[in-house]
């Protein structure tokens, strides 16, 4: 099976007014919630969960990427930290579904229906 990367930045900022919550920033928080969930989570054999410290959308946190060999590339912001997680989850079971990485807009998750970022086509070959 192909491998697939859901990649976090685990520093993005809270939001837009505080870079910070109880401590850490909004990109831990989000990475924390993935983490919890991702054991029980019936793909976390098939994807990788790769935190980063900065994926250049400092200004549209909290940000995410999906990426697999021979797939689009997808790139999404405006998460809120701490709502996110399930979300995120759904989208990449999605993802992960598709033969190509195109997730069409209506059936992807509420709060990824907007904040996309990037939707990069697969290397040639
Ligand atoms: S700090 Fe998260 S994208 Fe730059």
């Amino acid at each position: 099976m192909t491998q697939h990367v859901l990649f976090v930045c685990k520093t993005c900022a809270f939001s837009k007014d505080d870079r910070h919550y109880l401590e850490q920033p909004g990109g831990a928080h989000l990475l924390n919630q993935l983490s919890a969930a991702y054991e029980d989570w019936p793909l976390h054999a098939e994807f990788v969960l790769q935190a980063v410290e900065c994926l250049s959308a400092c200004n549209r946190s909290c940000a995410i990427v999906l990426a697999a060999p021979h797939k689009t590339t997808l790139m999404f912001g405006d998460l809120p930290p701490l709502e996110s997680a399930a979300a995120i989850l759904e989208l990449s079971e999605q993802y992960f579904a598709s033969t190509d990485g195109v997730v069409p807009w209506k059936e992807r998750p509420e709060i990824l229906k907007k904040g996309i970022l990037a939707r990069i086509p697969p290397l040639p070959g």
